[in-house]
């Protein structure tokens, strides 16, 4: 069985080593653990983790809220446990929060040609959105 639960300080190696191997790597910055460390500090439900019964993090969701937007970001199943439904299940977990928190709306970022990436999305009610850009500078 694996649980879902909030990402806790404790869990921040693992999950910079799931993302090693499961998550969307390309054009986006290193991570940090004192980055998701101050995620973590700032939301304490903002990061979900999947954890089996031995307590091994093999799935990872961020959900932003803002009090304006939402945001998904960081949605990883490692490559042993996944077609099990779990992004799935991340996913649900992640919108309920949202919903509750006060969103109309949900979004994340897809790089073209994640076609695994992209047939999630769509397999769960997301949409491509042609006409916007993403334009960012680097800061800090
Ligand atoms: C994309 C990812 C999160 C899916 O995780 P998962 O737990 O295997 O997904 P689920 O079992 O919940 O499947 C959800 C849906 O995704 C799609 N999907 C997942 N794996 C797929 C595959 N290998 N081929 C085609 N569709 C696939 C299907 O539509 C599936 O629904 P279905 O099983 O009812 O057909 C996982 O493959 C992953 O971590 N990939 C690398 C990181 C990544 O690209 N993340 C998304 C960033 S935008």
């Amino acid at each position: 069985m694996i649980e879902l639960r909030p990402a806790v300080t404790a869990d921040v190696p693992s999950l910079l080593e799931l993302w090693e191997v499961a998550a969307e790597n390309d054009s986006r910055p290193t991570d940090s653990a004192v980055k998701v460390e101050t995620l973590i500090a700032r939301d304490p439900e903002a990061c979900t983790v999947a954890v089996t019964e031995d307590g091994r993090v093999v799935g990872s969701l961020i959900s932003g809220w803002d009090g304006w937007r939402a945001h998904l970001y960081r949605l990883a199943v490692h490559p042993d446990v996944r077609r099990q439904g779990l992004a799935h299940r991340l996913l649900d977990h992640a919108e309920t929060r949202l919903v509750a928190l006060g969103a109309g709306r949900i979004d994340a970022m897809v790089l073209e040609g994640n076609d695994l990436g992209q047939s999630l999305w769509k397999s769960s009610g997301y949409e491509s959105q042609a006409e916007w850009r993403r334009w960012v500078r680097p800061v800090g």
